[in-house]
Parts: structure tokens; sequence; C-alpha cells
């Protein structure tokens, strides 16, 4: 292979990563989007390994394939035990170790160069060093508030944000040393300062706007990939590095969207959020209880009906049970269909995987904006495991903590049944008004079991 097919490769593993990413922005084509990114990725590596080993003696051969085998196979066991529910924090995991690559690959880059090569050069190995040790500690700091290892809270440290303006004034001055001197001095300093700068970035995020940093993070580790990509000089790891970073920064985007915040704020790190807040104090009134046989009654006897499936339905499992609900009904000629909050559950698309997974058809699967109009029409609303996405706070009451984030309208139906298993709050630690009124009533125990005993009561 010669460097002009490397080069035909390199172009063909990035169509077929732009492929991918096109096919993974619909639910009907996403599973054909995974497997055009595998092969983008498969003829990548081969052609990447190629380029460095062609002409490198067999032992580094040898160790850069056991490297290989020993990380996809910590990958592939990983990959097969995760549950779906604790997707997030392996994700976070991940992106750390992107971040400690670019770290890695910045310091050797100089040192196997001796401090030589031009200006361009050293700012590239700075800057590439700087994102890589701020998705490094950042993503670590995320992947364990995701796995509950540590308090969700935010730290709240007395001018955090000068803290924070006084990491990037220093690591400024330190670049113009570095490119001044070619000393190695003011790169591991900066290091230091850009472990800890991303450790507090992600560290000062309360718990309900991590989603928004898991994705950030992501677009993190796509910066940090292509700076690696820069240092190597590997144009295909800077194409899927700026693919990442780009896509991870423009889902960072829909999703602060979806939870009201600023996306500025979040890039700024410390935002929003002052942790979990509960107002369970205030006295809504009482809520009425039902059973399987009463919303087998009430379905028995409608003609539309929307699913608002939320965490709850990824922790039951409900999704298999709930699959055979819809069919159920549907036979009978009920409208079903399904409405999905873009951050319901745990992470984006969450839900849609849950329910493809269970073979719920994609086209009575619609996203919040398609299906907020349509609640008034709307004879029943099963909600199933979701709480803070359906909480009418966030659209009623300007002094909640979740004030603004927009959210499925479920109220405005004529009935709605709330399946979880207690009066507790959802994830933001928020009560839920929605519990209380006067169509509402509360189905409580496990989901899946719940939906299982409404499919024998029908
Ligand atoms: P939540 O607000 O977390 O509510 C889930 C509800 O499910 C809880 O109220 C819980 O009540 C119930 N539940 C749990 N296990 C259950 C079971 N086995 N059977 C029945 N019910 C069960 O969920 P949501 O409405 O999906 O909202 C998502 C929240 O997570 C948002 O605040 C969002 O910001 C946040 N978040 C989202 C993401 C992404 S990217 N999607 C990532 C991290 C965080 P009981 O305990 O009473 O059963």
């Amino acid at each position: 292979m010669d460097i002009a097919l490397i080069q035909a490769a390199y172009i063909i593993a990035a169509l077929l990563f732009i492929m991918s990413l096109a096919g993974l922005s619909k639910h009907e084509t996403a599973r054909d989007g995974n497997v055009l990114g595998m092969i983008g990725m498969g003829i990548a590596l081969v052609a990447t390994l190629w380029l460095a080993l062609r002409d490198a003696p067999w032992g580094n051969v040898i160790a850069v394939a056991v490297a290989m085998a020993i990380g996809a196979a910590i990958g592939i066991w990983r990959a097969r035990r995760v549950e779906m529910t604790g997707m997030p924090e392996l994700i976070a995991m991940l992106h750390s170790f992107v971040g400690a690559a670019a770290v890695l690959v910045g310091l050797n880059t100089f040192l196997a160069s001796d401090g030589a090569g031009d200006s361009v050069h050293l700012v590239e190995i700075f800057l590439g060093v700087f994102i890589g040790a701020v998705t490094f500690t950042g993503s670590i700091v995320a992947f364990l508030k995701l796995s509950a290892r540590i308090s969700s809270k935010p730290l709240m440290l007395p001018a955090r944000h000068w803290l924070n303006l006084a990491a990037l004034v220093v690591s400024a001055g330190l670049l113009v040393w570095f490119v001044a001197a070619h000393s190695i001095v003011p790169l591991l300093v900066m290091t230091a300062i850009a472990l800890a700068f991303g450790w507090h970035l992600v560290a000062s995020i309360g718990g309900g706007d991590m989603p928004v940093v898991v994705s950030m993070l992501n677009s993190y580790s796509g910066w940090a990939a292509a700076a690696a990509g820069f240092m190597l000089g590997n144009d295909l790891l800077i194409v899927t590095g700026a693919l990442v970073g780009s896509s991870g920064a423009y889902l960072s985007y829909i999703m602060c969207q979806a939870m009201n915040r600023s996306f500025v704020s979040v890039i700024a790190g410390g935002f929003g959020s002052d942790g979990a807040v509960s107002d369970s104090d205030v006295d809504y009134g009482d809520h009425r209880e039902t059973n399987a046989a009463e919303v087998a009654d009430l379905l028995r006897n409608s003609s539309s009906v929307v699913i608002t499936p939320g965490y709850g339905m990824a922790v039951a499992q409900a999704q298999y049970p709930v699959a055979e609900l819809t069919s159920k009904l549907r036979e009978r000629g009920v409208d079903v269909r399904f409405g999905i909050h873009p951050v319901a559950g745990r992470l984006p698309g969450h839900m849609n995987v849950l329910l493809a997974e269970a073979r719920v058809p994609y086209d009575i699967v619609l996203e919040m904006d398609e299906i907020n109009d349509d609640f008034p029409d709307t004879d029943v609303v099963l909600v199933i495991g979701a709480n803070d996405t359906v909480n009418p706070a966030a659209a009623e009451d300007p002094t909640s903590p979740i004030a603004g984030m927009p959210v499925l309208q479920v109220w405005n139906a004529k009935d709605v049944v709330v399946f979880k298993r207690s009066m507790n709050a959802g994830y933001a630690g928020v009560q839920n008004p929605l519990f209380f009124r006067d169509n509402s009533a509360m189905l409580f125990g496990d989901a899946k079991e719940r939906v299982e005993d409404i499919i024998k009561a029908l």
C-alpha cells in the first residue's frame, strides 16, 4: 500500500463517518449508520496501522497487536455487561481515555522532537495537551457523579468563575513562555492547571445539568482527538475529531434548548442548577390512586392514547410489555402514539433505543414538539416512569428550579395515569403537581408489573 492508497482509504473512511452521522440522525437509519461507522473505522484502522508499521521492526508490530487485543477485549467485556441505565457513565469514562491519549500524545510529541519545531507546531502541542487534560479530569468527575460514587451536588467554591478565568489567563501566559523557550516546564505546569480546571469545571455543575455535560465532554473529546491528529500529522484523526467535536457541540446545543439552559454558560462551566432542590413542603392537595383493572377499562373506552415514557421505564425494563400493550390496543382500533422528551431517561435517545429494542413501530414514536399540541385531543396519557419531563411546574411556576424547561404537556389530556412506585420526586428533586390534578391518577408499583397487569385485565 503506498501513500496514495492510504490517502484514498482515509477519504473513504471520512465519507463513511459523515454518512454514519447522517444515518444516526433518524431511528429508521440508525442501525445502518452504526454499520457504516464501523466499516469506516475498520478501514481507518487498517490504513493507519499500515502507515505506522510498514517499516517497523516485528517487535513493534507485536507490541501494537497485543495492546489492541487487550483494549478490544476490555471494550467488548464492558460493552456486553453495561446496562442501558449505566451508559452515560460508561460514555463519560471512555471520553476520559480520549483526553488522556491527547495528553500523552502531546507530551510524547514534544519529548520525541526534543523541543524542536516551529511555533505553530508548539501551539498545536500546547492546545492538544490543554484540551486533553480538561477532558480527562472533567470526564472522570462526570463518571463519578453519574455512577453516584460522589455526590451530584455542585461544588460551589467562592469566586469559582474567577478561578476559571485565572486558570485560562495563566495558561495563556504559559503558552507564550512555552513557544518562546521551547521548555517542558510551562507545558507541565499548564497540564497540572488544566487537570484542576477540568475537575473544577464539571464538579461545579449540578446533577440536573449532567446530561448536557456528558454531551459537552463528548464534544471536548472530539477536539482533543483533532488536536492529537494535528500533532501526529494524521489527517483522518483531524477530520474524525472535528466531526465528533462539532456533532457533540450541536447535541449539547439541542439539549440546552430542551432543558432551557444557556449554551454559552454551559461552555463556561459552573452554570445553572444549584443542585437537587426539593419543594416537597408545598401542599398540592391529595392524589388519587387507581388500579390495573380501572386503567384497562379507561383504555378500552378510549380512542386516542399517548404513552410518555421516562427513566422509570428503563429501570423497570417495561418496554416489552409496553410494546405488547401498544399492539393490543392498536388491534382494537385505538390510536396509540408515544411522546418522547429530548432528555427523558439518562442519555439522549434513551427511550428511542428501548422502544426500538421492543420493536415499537418508528412512525408512532414522536418528538415532544410533534405531539405537544395534540394532548387536548387525547383521551388517555400513560406516563410510564417519567417525572421531570411531564412536570407542569416547569411551564407554570416561574419559581420552580426547572422553570422554563420545555415539558410534555400531558395534563391537557382528558385523563392521565402516572406509573411509579411512590410519591418521590424525579431526577431534579422537584415535586410534581401533575400527580395532584383532578384528571390524574397514580398507578403505584413496578412499571413492568403494572403494565403486565393491565394487559391481563384487557
Ligand atoms: P425522572 O424525572 O428521573 O423520573 C423517573 C421516575 O421513574 C421517578 O419519579 C421514579 O419514581 C420512577 N421509577 C423509577 N423506577 C421505576 C420503576 N421500576 N417502575 C415505575 N416507576 C419507576 O425521569 P424523566 O422524566 O425521564 O426525566 C429525566 C430526568 O433525568 C430529567 O431531569 C433530565 O434532565 C435528567 N437526565 C437526563 C439525561 C438525558 S441525556 N436524557 C441524563 C441525565 C439526567 P419512583 O421512585 O416513585 O418509582
